[in-house]
């Protein structure tokens, strides 16, 4: 559907954009790890939205706990290299929506996702900004070969978000979550230009902390526009 060219495209841009990210970077592990700290029980830490490891801690994750799943539709070098010298990390190749095989035969209607909810083994989930990116490549996917509308697309996005909350909300451990909300973009000046929100208007819930995110600096895109993503982070995600 696209998920490997995207992938490819994210760790580009990260290449390219070392210095501006590290703030992002490190503020989404410090939360990761406040999470960690507070956890009852040190046995598996689930993270979903791990394949690029850019923002997951996790030399200290394995410090902590006696397992890390790292959970994702793909996994570039730095995972497998790491998954390959520990037998105490999991590469899960996983769907988090539990949808994208119907998704990619034009089929919209979403199935809840259910994976490792029964898994009493689990001490901690993460959810490592991937919550705004549930949408893109599908609804890219189904508007080229579905001429779906923006409507649609719109309707979509907020179904697949509003899932993965609840997907969230049904673990009994504790949940972090660290996602984009906003989107912003700025002139020369640094003056805002423009704001959308990065989850097709659903609301987080209120809490957590928030951060922004220098994605896009002047260059990365044009000469005369930056664009910053405004991010939420919840140590312990509020649940239902
Ligand atoms: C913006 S990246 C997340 C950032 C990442 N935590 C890092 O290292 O910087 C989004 C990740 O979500 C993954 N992803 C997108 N949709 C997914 C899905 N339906 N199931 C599992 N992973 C998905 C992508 O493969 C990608 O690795």
């Amino acid at each position: 559907m696209g998920y490997l060219r995207e992938c490819v495209g994210i760790e580009s841009r990260y290449r390219r954009n070392r210095k501006p990210w590290a703030s992002h970077l490190e503020q989404s592990r410090k939360l990761m790890l406040e999470a960690a700290g507070q956890c009852d029980t040190r046995d598996t830490v689930l993270i979903f939205g791990a394949g690029l490891l850019h923002d997951i801690p996790l030399a200290e994750l394995l410090g902590m706990f006696r397992r890390v799943i790292l959970a994702d539709l793909l996994f570039m070098t730095p995972a497998r290299h790491a998954a390959q010298g520990e037998e105490r990390i999991e590469l899960a190749t996983l769907d988090v929506t539990a949808s994208l095989s119907s998704l990619a035969e034009g089929n919209t209607e979403l199935t809840q996702p259910t994976a490792y909810l029964d898994d009493p083994s689990i001490s901690l989930v993460i959810s490592a900004s991937i919550l705004s990116q549930l949408f893109v490549v599908p609804n890219a996917y189904l508007e080229k070969n579905f001429g779906q509308s923006d409507a649609e697309s719109e309707r979509l996005g907020q179904e697949l978000v509003r899932a993965h909350l609840a997907y969230l909300g049904a673990f009994e451990c504790p949940v972090a979550l660290v996602a984009d909300e906003a989107h912003i973009i700025r002139d020369r000046s640094g003056a805002e230009t423009a704001t959308a929100s990065a989850l097709h208007d659903v609301a987080l819930p209120p809490g957590g902390k928030s951060w922004d995110w220098d994605i896009c600096p002047l260059g990365e895109i044009d000469r005369d526009h930056s664009v910053v993503h405004r991010v939420r982070g919840y140590a312990d995600f509020p649940k239902g």
